[in-house]
């Protein structure tokens, strides 16, 4: 890192290179709480003075509020940026707590129309299948994926919350470059299957909810007691009630190692991310977010901390203790198939 940039990997054997650290877009418009447009902007602008060049979102991200709401940051930076979309989820209005899934091609064309149009753009750089309707084939939903390649409408294509197997059907269709699934000091079950399966195909990982959602910082302890009505943490088990107060214990191990480097929480919880790179010797690009310029800075710092394997031990330690899912239906994600 020089003047504070971040430095640069491959995304993946096949996908552009970016910054070593994305920024994760969702909270700017959805899901945690009360959002601040301005300070919103000011992170995005910060963030790439910092070398952050991989940005994240999805059509889901306030059924598509979020895409909008990046499109003018994007449109003025558009050489410098890696934009990363996905689509298969949405949430009905009338029911937030539900997720309706959706994998059939005539679904994903019209999904690509759609979020190149909120966009504004002309090709999306990365774009993913959210989660996996288990009732259409994977070669079928991947066969359309790639004709969107073809066709010039995406660059590369990425699976979220995809198991081992899948991975590989998918990618003998057509290359993968980067599976996003969640990967943090708290949620460490890819692990077993994907990310060796990811490491064999030369597929890069890109950890969502790095910070644990924000828990591994301190920054809150009870969703129910801490966080607004409407944030969606107040939905996860691992987040509320016993749960959380057992949890909150293991931040205490956590702070040890932040002591010995001068460093915050977070930054200790995106270090053990970024260096899963060395350890399972694959691209490891995490996408933390935020919604603040401090945050970015102190978030893209951290890629200076380089942990001993004493203190990587310790922090080993920590997952098997976390009690409580990391969502409340387990069935959308790649451990609730393996
Ligand atoms: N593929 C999927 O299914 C999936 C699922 C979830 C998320 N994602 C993607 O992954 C991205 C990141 O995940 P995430 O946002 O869920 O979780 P995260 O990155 O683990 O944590 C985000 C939370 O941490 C807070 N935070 C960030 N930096 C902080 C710092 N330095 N100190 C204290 N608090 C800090 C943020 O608050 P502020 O915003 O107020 O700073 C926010 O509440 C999302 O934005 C989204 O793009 C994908």
């Amino acid at each position: 890192m020089t003047d504070g940039r971040i430095t640069t990997a491959k995304l993946g054997d096949n996908g552009p290179e970016v910054g070593v650290q994305g920024l994760g877009c969702m909270g700017m418009s959805f899901a945690y709480g009360p959002t601040d447009a301005d300070a919103s902007r000011a992170t995005l602008e910060r963030a790439l003075e910092l070398g952050v060049t991989f940005y994240d979102t999805a059509d889901a991200y306030g059924a598509g509020e979020n895409e909008r709401f990046l499109s003018p940051f994007f449109k003025a930076h558009r050489d410098e940026v890696v934009i990363a979309t996905k689509f298969a989820l949405s949430i009905p209005p009338d029911d937030p707590t539900r997720r309706v899934i959706r994998n059939d091609p005539p679904y994903i064309r019209q999904a690509v129309e759609a979020s190149l149009k909120r966009l504004d753009v002309d090709v999306i750089d990365l774009y993913y299948m959210h989660r996996r309707d288990v009732n259409v084939p994977i070669e079928e939903s991947v066969g359309t994926m790639a004709d969107l390649v073809r066709e010039g409408k995406v660059k590369h294509l990425g699976l979220s919350e995809v198991t081992a197997d899948e991975l590989r059907a998918a990618h003998a269709v057509h290359p993968i470059a980067a599976v996003q699934s969640e990967w943090s000091l708290f949620s460490r079950d890819i692990e077993t299957h994907v990310v060796p399966a990811a490491r064999d195909l030369g597929v890069a990982l890109v950890p969502y909810s790095p910070l644990g959602r924000g828990f591994l910082t301190g920054s809150f302890t009870d969703a129910e007691q801490d966080l607004t009505p409407d944030d969606f943490r107040r939905q996860q088990p691992r987040f509320t009630g016993d749960n959380a107060t057992a949890n909150a214990t293991l931040l205490e191990l956590i702070r040890s190692v932040a002591e010995a480097h001068d460093a915050s929480l977070g930054q200790i919880a995106l270090a053990w991310v970024q260096q899963q790179t060395t350890i399972h010797d694959l691209p490891v690009i995490p996408i933390p977010g935020t919604r603040k310029p401090s945050r970015v800075e102190e978030n893209t710092a951290a890629t200076r901390i380089v942990l001993t394997d004493e203190q990587l031990d310790l922090l080993n330690g920590i997952a098997a203790q976390v009690a409580g899912n990391r969502y409340a239906d387990m069935a959308f994600t790649s451990a609730g198939r393996e």
